[in-house]
């Protein structure tokens, strides 16, 4: 069986786009592979969150994590913060990773641009802490974004370093975990794009029916069609992907009917994918808060997380540093 290792940052509730593009996968995954997932709080510190920001978020996504069915008898879930071998392989890590690879990462130079007053060392060693994540466990498949390409190359650059620096044949080299074709891109509500929190057209899994219902009627539309069987534009063939996944086959059908004929009402669309998205969610919802409300389920699950990652995440920790050299006197 195949070790996968899949983290997210804390930084806020979990979108459609999350849900469609990765959390549906990996509740299929985690039975088919040994999966270790984990909410990546030493990650979220570059931005600096408030002490109760820190746990809210931990929280949040741990119990959304559950709530769309991630099974922690079956994968190990966890907090990367409660794995303390985590910090030391990425100490051991920067020894071997250069200022120079570093500073060319995209990931790096974007935040240079972007917060120019906040550049600190834990934003350029990003990649050497995701590389620890992955590699303590000795991981073979990480499910990635295009956004996350870079890092798991360079992750592959430090475990073969490793191995060529100490000649030994230890780390295998993580490649990212193709979904293939089933993976649908989710669009955002502005009319381009994908979905993101960061560009402010997300449908959260946590959102209420009256805020879903407000943010799909503010979705970007045009003054409709003009011939029989147009192309849609983008901001319009958005609404039918999203409609895709959350609606019945023959409702799509339909509105794929009324847009070729030109009768299309786009309100009414809405309205219906409105509601599409709600009962989609709603059952998802309502576990997330039941979740919420049983902190001692969830200290119970972050417990057993951490025990199963830490058994793995010692024994790579011991070896490496047999490796490297230290020994007891
Ligand atoms: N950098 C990832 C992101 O921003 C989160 C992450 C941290 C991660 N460590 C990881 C993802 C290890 C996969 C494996 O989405």
């Amino acid at each position: 069986m195949d070790i996968v290792v899949s983290g997210i940052r804390s930084t806020g509730k979990l979108h459609l786009g999350n849900y469609f593009g990765a959390l549906q996968n990996f509740v299929k995954m985690q039975h088919e592979n040994h999966c270790y997932f984990f909410i990546a709080d030493f990650h979220s510190l570059t931005t600096h969150p408030t002490p109760q920001d820190l746990h809210g978020s931990v929280k949040q996504v741990l119990a959304e994590y559950l709530a769309c069915g991630l099974d922690p008898e079956v994968a190990t879930l966890y907090v990367q913060s409660d794995i303390p071998e985590i910090p030391q392989l990425y100490l051991l890590l920067n020894m071997n990773a250069y200022m120079g690879e570093l500073e060319r990462c995209t990931s790096f130079k974007d935040k240079v641009r972007t917060q120019p007053n906040n550049v600190n060392a834990g934003l350029l060693t990003y990649p050497t802490l995701m590389a620890a994540d992955i590699i303590i466990h000795k991981a073979h498949k990480v499910p990635v974004g295009k956004d996350q390409e870079q890092h798991l190359e360079m992750t592959r650059t430090f475990a073969n370093r490793f191995n060529r620096l100490y000649n030994v044949d230890y780390f295998p080299e993580p490649v990212p975990y193709n979904f293939g074709k089933q993976l649908v891109k989710i669009p955002g509500l502005d009319g381009s794009g994908k979905m993101g929190k960061s560009e402010g057209n997300a449908i959260y899994l946590a959102d209420d029916a009256e805020t879903i219902r407000k943010k799909v009627m503010r979705a970007v539309t045009d003054s409709g069609p003009t011939a029989p069987n147009q192309k849609k534009p983008e901001a319009i063939q958005n609404l039918y992907t999203l409609m895709g996944v959350v609606s019945q086959p023959d409702t799509l059908k339909y509105y794929e009917e009324q847009y070729n004929n030109c009768t299309i009402r786009y309100g009414d669309m809405k309205k219906q994918l409105a509601e599409d998205i709600i009962a989609f969610t709603s059952p998802i919802r309502e576990r997330i808060e039941a979740i919420l409300s049983d902190n001692e389920y969830l200290r119970r699950v972050a417990k057993m997380g951490a025990e199963k990652a830490r058994q793995s995440a010692s024994k790579t920790l011991d070896e490496v540093r047999h490796i490297i050299g230290f020994r007891e006197f």
